[in-house]
């Protein structure tokens, strides 16, 4: 007889080691920095979520564990930023925080909102002591967009290079090829347009790029944007918009700034051979990630554990609340001039007793399918730890093939051609699949895997962050984190204790 399965599990998800809004809504990284010795996270807040009304949300910690929740910061209270003050980036300058975000505004009438009827002011406000927010001003407004660009141009990622502020922007053309463009500035608040870039090919790579960041690693830099509209392939590109980098040839101020034709240019400079473009994550949810350089030099990012429009690929369960983002992770080029995404050495910090790794661990683990529950699996050699609910698992010379199990919910299946992220059961809330071909990996196959569990997210590293694969999970048993692996390595898993949250209800 079929079981009877509690669809509505007491619990709402809420996360012990990842930010998440007291209610509401947070999604795209802002901001982020290091600044009078604290670290500030900001992120895409919607406080009256499901209703519109995006703002900045403010987070500061001093050691990435303990984390202060100071509300919204940058809220929509202006007529340039009426309709949400949309993603951007801090910038400290004489010893404040200059902080760039797009005010987004729809004017009243009947407007597409893509090319006429929308408002894109690149905005800055100013904080001297990180809490509070001096007078918003406009410093690019639609005009001084070249005009080939549709009313899409936003998301401002200002930093200082050769003695001058550079801010980069995403945006769309009207005839919708993703593009990003390049302004220079000496004092914040005047701007002139100094470079753009798109695909070479001419053919477009994506109608809009999203969320533009230049980092420098390993002495080279990196171009890293988010697509949005890149047609699915079988083992790329198979969430509905994308994050990734581009590997440059120089630097991007140069680069960019080859484009001879600006404001009168009828297309951006096709200067981005899009065929280099490597993606950071195959998981269900990653997307909008910013990077910051902290005081001691480490290049660091956090992305949204989402992606926009996911309302077309999946309701999210929890109640009065939605979505986080990562957890900070530092970032690294390695021998094969990959980047590389790992969790910040703070993140160790969480670390409470080893848990073993048993053969009797590994049996009767059991599981949900479809609406029967049976006992998992008795996979032969398999090792196995049981954990609260959250762990911290590495697994070390890996050995071809194998499996590795969350509970009956989530599995990664490793076979000679792909690893495979696998929704068992209602863990995936319908999303089922996302596949990444091995010759993703400069290694060509799985040699280490480091999995961060939290109660509503998993974050995978595959050999050292090469790849990772970053997903929402909505186990109905969040109390109880049974993982098992048939794969040939080095086990180890750690208990985790969680992070401390002031100010949180
Ligand atoms: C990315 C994004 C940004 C925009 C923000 C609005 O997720 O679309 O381009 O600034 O979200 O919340």
């Amino acid at each position: 007889m079929a079981m009877l399965i509690n669809l509505f599990p007491k619990h709402n998800w809420r996360l012990r080691h990842h930010l998440q809004a007291p209610s509401g809504n947070i999604t795209d990284p802002n901001g982020l920095c290091q600044f009078n010795g604290a670290y500030h996270v900001f992120h895409q807040y919607v406080p009256r979520w499901p209703k519109l009304g995006h703002g900045w949300g403010h987070w500061v910690s001093e050691d990435l564990l303990t984390w202060r929740w100071l509300g919204g910061a940058i809220m929509p209270s202006c007529e340039y930023d009426e309709g949400g003050s949309y993603s951007g980036s801090a910038v400290e300058r004489d010893g404040a925080l200059w902080c760039y975000y797009t005010g987004n505004v729809l004017e009243p009438g009947d407007y597409d909102y893509d090319y006429a009827g929308r408002q894109a002011n690149e905005t800055l406000t100013i904080t001297r002591e990180g809490l509070t927010f001096g007078e918003k001003v406009p410093v690019l407004r639609n005009p001084d967009y070249p005009a080939y660009c549709s009313n899409h141009v936003r998301d401002p990622k200002v930093w200082e290079q050769d003695g001058s502020l550079h801010m980069m922007l995403g945006a769309r053309t009207r005839n919708d090829h993703g593009c990003v463009l390049l302004y220079r500035s000496d004092d914040g608040l005047s701007w002139q347009l100094e470079g753009t870039c798109t695909s070479a090919s001419g053919k477009p790579f994506g109608y809009m790029w999203e969320c533009p960041n230049v980092a420098e690693l390993g002495g080279r830099e990196y171009l890293f944007v988010c697509p949005q509209g890149v047609p699915k392939q079988e083992y790329a590109y198979q969430n509905i918009h994308i994050s990734g980098y581009f590997p440059l040839p120089g630097r991007a101020i140069d680069l960019l700034s080859g484009d001879s034709g600006l404001m009168d240019a009828e297309a951006p400079y096709g200067c981005i051979d899009e065929t280099t473009f490597v993606e950071l994550d195959y998981g269900f949810d990653f997307y909008a990630p910013q990077l910051f350089t902290d005081k001691s030099g480490r290049t660091m990012l956090t992305a949204w554990v989402g992606v926009p429009d996911i309302e077309l690929q999946y309701e999210v369960p929890t109640e009065g609340w939605a979505h986080t983002i990562t957890m900070l992770r530092e970032v690294t080029v390695n021998a094969a001039g990959r980047v590389c995404q790992w969790p910040a050495a703070e993140m160790d910090g969480l670390r409470l007793a080893e848990v073993p790794f048993t053969a009797e661990a590994a049996h009767g683990a059991s599981g949900l399918m479809g609406s029967s529950d049976y006992d998992l699996y008795t996979m032969e050699g398999a090792v196995g730890a049981r954990f609260d609910g959250v762990a911290d698992v590495t697994i070390e010379g890996i050995e071809g093939p194998g499996r590795l199990m969350l509970n009956g919910d989530l599995e990664l299946v490793v076979d000679d051609r792909e690893a495979d992220l696998v929704f068992l059961g209602q863990a995936g809330r319908f999303r089922t699949l996302r596949r990444m071909p091995l010759t993703a990996l400069s290694a060509g196959r799985i040699e280490s895997l480091r999995v961060m569990v939290d109660t509503s997210v998993v974050e995978i590293f595959v050999n050292g962050g090469e790849v990772t694969m970053t997903t929402r999970w909505f186990p109905l048993d969040i109390a109880h984190l049974s993982v098992t692996s048939t794969f040939a390595g080095e086990h180890h898993g750690w208990a985790l204790r969680d992070f401390t949250f002031e100010n949180v209800g």
